[in-house]
């Protein structure tokens, strides 16, 4: 099972981001120096994915002039000679065959992958949530399509999180196959405490069979009111081989204010051009010297 297609939902309201995304896709923060939605793509692309869709809505139109040339300013920076500028500002655009579909009203997740059934295909094909940026070793979904290739089996990339944040999450029903790799029998969205099955939450990460789109089709409504791809999820786990993968890598919830936060520090103090600069300023406000 080669996989050469991913899809990204892009298409949430981004309200735990408010009132910044009013009018700014939540996408299209910046951590550091480029958007959020970029280092999902350089994840995707670094894992051998050719072709990705971005599930978008009608306010999220800054992404697709991202991965776009800019034939005004690349000739501004042609003219002034700003070579190194130059190929920073075109490399978005050449990274991977982006393709765009909008989701033309906001009914969850669930229906929001639903809106890739054409562009998927037969295929296996990766999902990648706009929201979670991963570091790691080897790319999230990199880890996600090594266990589908060897046990023929859907997989979602999961880490333990505590009790007392998993009801923002899913909740999985698993038993260990391997290291790291578990077999997936059952999962709820959401769960209150008495339904957690194990402290085993999706962060993010799936490699899918197009077996999910006719499921996907006939899944009704669940949490919130919406059509919850983990409803779907639990549905092809019972039909099909799934697998959860213990993920190697630190994930950040660039959706909320803390995440986007604490990723951004981290990032900065990866970056050489600011990393010395920072370090120093951390460091004094902490001791209060400023
Ligand atoms: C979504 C999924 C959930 C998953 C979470 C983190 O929830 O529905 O199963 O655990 O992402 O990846 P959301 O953050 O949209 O509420």
């Amino acid at each position: 099972m080669k996989v050469k297609k991913a899809v990204i939902p892009a298409a949430g309201l981004g309200t735990r981001m408010l009132p910044v995304t009013k009018s700014i896709p939540k996408e299209m923060l910046p951590i550091v120096d480029k958007p959020a939605i970029a280092y999902i793509i350089e994840e995707a692309v670094a894992s051998g994915i050719e072709d990705i869709l971005i599930i978008t809505n009608r306010a999220k139109s800054a992404m697709e002039d991202y991965f776009d040339y800019a034939p005004e300013l690349e000739a501004n920076l042609l003219r002034t000679g700003k070579d190194e500028l130059l190929e920073i500002a075109r490399q978005p655009a050449d990274n991977a065959n982006i393709y765009y579909i909008r989701q033309k009203e906001t009914l969850g997740l669930g229906h929001a992958v639903l809106r890739a059934k054409g562009f998927v295909g037969d295929e296996p094909f990766a999902v990648l949530l706009g929201d979670d940026i991963m570091v790691s070793q080897t790319p999230v979904i990199k880890q996600l399509i090594d266990a589908t290739e060897k046990f023929g089996a859907s997989a979602v990339g999961v880490q333990e999180v505590s009790l007392d944040v998993i009801s923002r999450y899913c909740s999985l029903e698993v038993s260990p196959i391997e290291n790291s790799i578990y077999k997936v029998t059952d999962m709820i969205e959401k769960p209150t405490p008495q339904q957690v099955f194990s402290q085993f939450a999706i962060l993010g990460r799936y490699v899918l069979t197009s077996d999910i789109f006719p499921i996907l089709e006939k899944t009704p409504p669940g949490y919130g009111g919406e059509i919850q791809l983990t409803d779907g999820l639990n549905t092809l786990c019972k039909q099909s081989d799934m697998v959860a993968v213990d993920f190697e890598g630190k994930r950040y919830d660039t959706g909320n204010l803390e995440g986007y936060l604490e990723a951004t520090i981290e990032f900065a103090l990866k970056d050489a051009s600011v990393n010395e600069w920072l370090k120093e300023f951390i460091k004094n406000k902490a001791n209060g010297l400023e």
